[in-house]
């Protein structure tokens, strides 16, 4: 397999998984839904479906995930998983989310049962919440008032790191070994966020902490940020199911696919440590 269309490639685990790909000496299209700006980009857009059979023309592999920001996950993706059999691609990975498969006519799940049944030779990750939301979609209440805001009490998370999903993603894509297996994807040890603010204290010198909000002014920071209601309550519904404990699971998936344990998020935090300069 030389030639790989990866989804999302300006976004967090997409970046990063072109780059290993590129390393391996493969080629890479890098899909974007924005104009493009270099000659390894090629536009795509999921939810109109412009560019996409151009884009999916002999391809080996597909890293597919859906953007954020939508609820109707599977009829953004099935089209393409259609689209992507029909042009012939030998190997789809599809990013969902840890807990997709938790109910069976939820959207992403669909997109799942879709993929399983392609006849395409695929895998499934499930990553559980990644450790780079607390420099991305958090970060606000980090730089503005030392706070980390979110309605989920004492629960633990096993945060994983977005370039160790990104490194699955690559060993994946590039071998038959594991092929048509899911897998859910999490750090090897579950953290609250009492501790996640200690470790990023501890990284930027600065007092970071937890503050526990209720889930009605999580939902009014999220529609004042910008998104749209339905994606809002939806990710409100998936934070009250870390609340409940579903996301202090750990798998020892990463360690099996990678040879390597997953990143700790004291490596994170020290990584990305001046994201939180502010
Ligand atoms: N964050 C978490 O904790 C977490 C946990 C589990 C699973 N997930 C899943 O991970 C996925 C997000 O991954 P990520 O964080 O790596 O993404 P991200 O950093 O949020 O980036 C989103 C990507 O989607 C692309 N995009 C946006 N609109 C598009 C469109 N209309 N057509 C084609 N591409 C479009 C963007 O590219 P352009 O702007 O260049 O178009 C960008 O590369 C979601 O499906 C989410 O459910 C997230």
């Amino acid at each position: 397999m030389k030639r790989f269309l990866v989804i999302g490639a300006s976004g967090t685990v997409g970046s990063e998984l072109s780059k290993i790909l590129q390393t391996m000496g493969l080629e890479v299209r890098k899909a974007t839904s924005k104009q493009k700006t270099a000659s390894d980009q090629v536009h795509v857009d999921l939810l109109t479906g412009k560019g996409v059979p151009e884009a999916l023309n002999r391809i080996d592999g597909l890293f597919l995930m859906a953007p954020p920001g939508h609820v109707n996950q599977h009829e953004i993706l099935n089209p393409v998983i259609d689209q992507a059999k029909a042009a012939g691609v030998r190997k789809i990975v599809l990013m969902t989310a840890m807990g997709a498969n938790a109910i069976e006519t939820a959207p992403f799940r669909q997109v799942e049962i879709k993929l399983e049944k392609s006849g395409v030779n695929y895998n499934i990750i499930r990553p559980n919440w990644f450790m780079q939301n607390f420099n991305t979609f958090w970060i606000q209440g980090i730089l503005s008032a030392g706070k980390i805001f979110l309605p989920v009490e004492k629960a633990k998370g096993s945060f994983i790191d977005a370039r160790d999903i990104a490194a699955v993603a690559a060993k994946l894509l590039t071998s038959d070994q594991r092929n048509n297996q899911d897998f859910d994807l999490t750090g090897d040890e579950a953290l609250d966020h009492d501790q996640v603010a200690e470790i990023l204290s501890k990284a930027t010198g600065k007092k970071i902490s937890y503050e526990n909000i209720s889930p009605a002014a999580m939902l009014e920071g999220l529609l004042q940020a910008g998104l749209g209601r339905p994606y809002s309550e939806f990710l409100l519904m998936i934070l009250d199911f870390f609340r409940q404990g579903y996301a202090q699971r750990t798998t020892d998936s990463v360690k099996a696919i990678l040879g390597r344990d997953p990143i700790r998020f004291e490596k994170y935090a020290q990584d990305y440590r001046t994201a939180w300069k502010g």
